[in-house]
């Protein structure tokens, strides 16, 4: 049947959008506080992107300067998170910047922002997994247990591999997820607080074993890429003709647009906001509020971590608890890996649950089967959504490495920012009406200089990832031209919805 009207620009109304969660067979419950929702926001920030990338970014991207890139990277998400606040008060209902996009923006881009926080939350999820994996093992070597070689992880070997542990973490976080969200945010907390207090120690414990010397140069001078002008350059570099070059003040964007990773997650507490007590007031304090937490954080750890070791000594895989074995305090970095494979746990966790509330999201529209989005009787979990992706994204995480799919999820992830920052200025114009409990300030300036900043990040990132991700858009473009677009229950106005 041929949509009622707009076609592919068709927009979903925002009472419209909160109306369908009053469905009960489609409802999720609703439980989350602010604190609850800062606590899940700082849960899945603190991740992979500070105890893992900082190491390999420091070391080939910006030297002691890694703060500052954490500083640039802070800043864009900072400004993105004040159009996320805006959106998630006024349109409280599950799918993040899917439904904030479809709202304003219309239906084809709410389909192409919610393929891509897909990709988004998926290969999120699959990279921490994978990172926990590596954390893990190095703890089993401590007491002599190793696995076999084909089972333990990906990196490094030509022959088959599968990383095991990786594969079982998400299958067991699945079924968490499908027992219900109270259970799993009071996991959270806990976990969260093992998390941050690692996170401190690293800091001031690290901060007496500071050797000076190391901060010099603190931007090191520029240097020629090894490998000359390949697709591995940042896109920027390539664009203006430049010799690619590491370190520098070039270096320093290059750094900030791979740390990137190290932030991803408060948009994800954006996708809890059907499930917030009050959303109107929650939402842009857990957002604004972990945000904010976790970038002084990420500062301190980089300041303090290039400060124990000079930039070409940190280690790549585990570069906090390493610079601490570096400096002769082996029981720290002992401590340091315990707490940082912990901690990877809720992050992972918290990926897999925003992706599973876009799917949902994106199902209920009947963009997606509507059969994934029927919640669970006793549950009220969407049991069929998180199962189905729960397993696919176990076994990705079975079976790939860590890099190329982390700047593969940073990219996406600034996509989406660029399209929620426009969708703030449309539904200011064409629904000034809506109450908004938090108003993005200096509209349109501010969601303005948002996109450009993302934009930066994303031309700063390599070209070849840019290749990977127009593939993954324009299949998602080919799956709703052949389904979305005919199934879609806002152009069938529901009548031959099937469940
Ligand atoms: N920000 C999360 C991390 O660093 C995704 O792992």
């Amino acid at each position: 049947m041929e949509p009622a009207g707009g076609g592919v620009f068709r927009t979903k109304t925002v009472e419209q959008s909160i109306r369908d969660t009053e469905e009960p067979e489609h409802a999720l419950k609703k439980s989350l506080s602010a604190l609850d929702l800062t606590v899940f926001g700082v849960g899945v920030i603190i991740g992979t992107g500070i105890f893992v990338l900082t190491g390999a970014v420091a070391k080939n991207n910006a030297g002691p300067a890694t703060a500052l890139a954490f500083v640039a990277a802070g800043v864009v998400c900072g400004l993105a998170a004040l159009c996320y606040a805006e959106f998630a008060s006024t349109v409280p209902v599950a799918g993040s910047a899917y439904t904030f996009s479809y709202a304003s923006l219309g239906e084809l881009p709410a389909w192409i922002i919610g393929w891509d926080l897909v990709l988004e939350f998926a290969l999120g999820t699959a990279v921490v997994a994978v990172g926990w994996s590596g954390y893990v093992r190095s703890l089993m070597d401590h007491v002599g247990w190793n696995l076999p070689t084909g089972l333990a992880g990906t990196g490094g070997t030509d022959d088959f591999a599968f990383d095991l542990l990786a594969f079982l973490l998400v299958l067991l976080l699945t079924g968490i997820l499908v027992l219900g969200m109270k259970l799993s945010a009071r996991v959270t907390a806990v976990v969260v607080a093992i998390k941050v207090t690692v996170v401190l120690v690293v800091i001031i414990a690290g901060a007496f074993f500071i050797n000076g010397a190391n901060y010099d140069p603190f931007v090191p001078p520029a240097e020629k890429q090894a490998g000359g002008a390949g697709l591995d350059a940042p896109l920027v570099q390539l664009m203006f003709g430049y010799e690619p070059t590491n370190f520098g003040v070039m270096g320093i964007f290059t750094a900030a647009s791979v740390v990137f990773f190290a932030f991803i997650g408060f948009d994800i507490v954006a996708t809890a906001a059907e499930e917030t007590k009050v959303p109107q007031r929650d939402m842009p304090r857990g957002i604004l509020g972990s945000l904010f937490i976790c970038t002084v954080l990420y500062v301190l750890v980089s300041i303090v971590v290039t400060g124990m070791q000079h930039y070409s000594e940190l280690s790549i895989d585990a570069p906090l608890a390493d610079a601490f074995k570096a400096t002769g305090h082996p029981w720290y970095a002992g401590f340091i890996s315990f707490g940082a494979a912990v901690g990877l746990t809720t992050v992972c966790m918290i990926l897999l649950l925003g992706q599973t509330r876009v799917f949902f999201a994106m199902s209920r529209d009947g963009l997606l089967p509507r059969f994934f989005s029927r919640v669970h009787p006793t549950f009220r979990t969407p049991y069929r959504a998180t199962v189905l992706l729960g397993v696919l994204i176990a076994v990705i995480a079975g079976f790939t490495s860590i890099e190329e799919l982390a700047t593969l999820v940073n990219i996406g992830t600034l996509f989406a920012f660029v399209v929620v920052a426009i969708g703030v200025i449309i539904l200011r114009r064409t629904r000034p009406d809506l109450p908004r409990a938090f108003r993005t300030p200096l509209v349109p300036f501010l969601p303005i200089v948002s996109v450009a900043a993302s934009l930066w990040l994303m031309i700063n990132l390599p070209a070849e990832t840019w290749v990977r991700f127009g593939i993954w858009m324009a299949i998602g473009i080919v799956v709703y031209f052949l389904y979305g677009r005919r199934n879609s229950r806002l152009g069938s106005d529901g009548s031959n919805a099937t469940y």
